[in-house]
């Protein structure tokens, strides 16, 4: 066993908001997706994570947000370090800070973020120099869309067909195009069944096939659009993507129900507003918030017509994002 000197590293990620969903894997133990997505990191909200691994440590010691974790979240972090602990050939624990930014149930999925800056950080810390690419895919093992926050900007994660080809990169910076997300917060509670469960149930639901028969032709069509800032496009492929994601949720067995009343509400309004002329459109992830993406000129004016809706609890407001990087 190698004894090395032990550097304390620290990472910042970022979120990100799919446009072209992931849900489902083919190989759930190594988050083998079953279609490729495309997503923007989100400026202005991160997770700050530092690592240290420590000769002393008798298992890996979590804190987040100040308390120390226990259980499966504890669990799911140190299979991750295993993993980084066989790829360094070492076996020591390491003791992990973390903290992001924003609340939790605020509609913004953490694990994206928080398996980027851990994967970064814990990298560094034993001391391997890992390229985007790796990062990527070590950063999938802990997350799937933890892939996506490691490049910068606008990003797509190709589904590839093994560990080695199934990872994420930019398709253009952030300052490509000024999209912005308002993230409406409709229900900050805690969602009965997370990301990871629901990934396990997306082959129980008859639609699952059909979903995936055609995505293909939506990550083109929105790769596209953003390369081109075809804003109609876009709001099109994006609305038309995370309804399919929805209706499998739906009818998946048992069947998951993630929208609330008001989810319906501004979805609603949405539609209008472009109806109206307005580049604005929306996506939903595995909760009841929704995620509204309109051109940055139009942001101040949605913000305010969202802020009226019934049920709209808090705005956040975040424009693309950079990568994961050292700090
Ligand atoms: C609905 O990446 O959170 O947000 O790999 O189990 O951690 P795990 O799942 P996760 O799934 C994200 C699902 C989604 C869509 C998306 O972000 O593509």
């Amino acid at each position: 066993m190698k004894s090395p000197e032990f550097k304390t590293i620290s990472a910042v990620a970022h979120p990100n908001i799919a446009f072209i969903k992931y849900w489902g894997n083919r190989d759930q133990a190594l988050r083998l997706p079953c279609n490729s997505s495309l997503s923007m990191n989100l400026s202005g909200l991160e997770t700050r994570t530092t690592v240290r691994f420590d000769p002393h440590l008798t298992r890996d010691v979590f804190v987040f947000s100040g308390e120390v974790v226990v259980g499966p979240v504890l669990e799911r972090v140190s299979s991750f370090l295993d993993r980084i602990r066989s790829l360094a050939k070492l076996n020591v624990y390491a003791h992990i800070i973390s903290r992001n930014n924003f609340p939790a149930g605020a509609g913004i999925a953490s694990s994206a973020s928080a398996f980027a800056a851990l994967a970064l950080a814990a990298s560094h810390a034993v001391g391997l120099d890992l390229n985007e690419q790796e990062l990527s895919r070590l950063a999938r093992r802990g997350s799937g869309s933890a892939s996506r926050s490691i490049p910068g900007g606008f990003v797509e994660w190709q589904a590839g067909t093994s560990d080695a080809d199934s990872f994420a990169f930019s398709i253009a910076p952030a300052n490509h195009w000024d999209l912005v997300d308002l993230v409406c917060v409709l229900d900050s509670t805690h969602k009965s069944v997370g990301s990871t469960g629901g990934h396990a149930l997306a082959d129980s639901s008859p639609l699952q096939p059909i979903r995936l028969a055609h995505v293909r032709e939506r990550v083109d069509q929105c790769r596209k659009a953003i390369l081109e800032r075809d804003f109609e496009s876009f709001a099109q492929v994006v609305e038309e993507d995370s309804n399919f994601m929805h209706a499998v949720m739906r009818t998946s067995n048992p069947p998951l129900h993630y929208w609330l009343p008001e989810t319906e509400i501004v979805l609603w309004n949405v539609l209008n507003w472009r109806k109206e002329g307005i580049p604005a459109c929306s996506t939903v992830d595995a909760g009841p918030n929704v995620h509204v993406l309109v051109l940055s000129e139009y942001a101040s004016e949605i913000e305010n017509q969202l802020a009226e809706l019934s049920g709209v609890q808090k705005i956040f407001k975040a424009s693309p994002g950079p990568g994961a990087s050292l700090c």
